[in-house]
């Protein structure tokens, strides 16, 4: 029952935070992976509106599940072109 407010309320955070962090003076991989976490979390709220408006068909819970771990996984890589060790030359 809270999933749905608590998603909305940290995708929030994770936008403010994203476009902060991947701004034209950043690297180009970090505008990158800041670019699909933000969009990643669009289309991952997106998705679930969609599913709780069907009442969560198998498919898009599948299709939500899958989402969320891509979306899992473009935030780690960010934070690691974030605060990895910078490259020398
Ligand atoms: C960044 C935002 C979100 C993330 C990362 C996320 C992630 C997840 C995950 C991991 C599950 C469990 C899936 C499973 O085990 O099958 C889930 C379930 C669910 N989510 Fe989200 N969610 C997000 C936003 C939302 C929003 C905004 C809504 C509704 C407005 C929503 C509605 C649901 C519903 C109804 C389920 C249970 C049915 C299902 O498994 O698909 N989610 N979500």
């Amino acid at each position: 029952m809270f999933h749905p407010f608590i998603a909305v309320g940290l995708g929030l955070y994770v936008l403010v935070v994203a476009n902060a962090l991947s701004g034209a003076q950043t690297s180009p991989a970090a505008r990158r992976w800041g670019g699909l976490v933000m969009l990643g979390v669009l289309v991952q709220v997106a998705a679930g509106v969609v599913n709780i408006l069907l009442s969560a068909p198998g498919w898009l819970q599948v299709v939500h599940l899958l989402l969320g771990t891509g979306l899992w996984i473009a935030l780690i890589t960010f934070a690691l072109v974030v605060l990895g060790p910078r490259r020398v030359a």
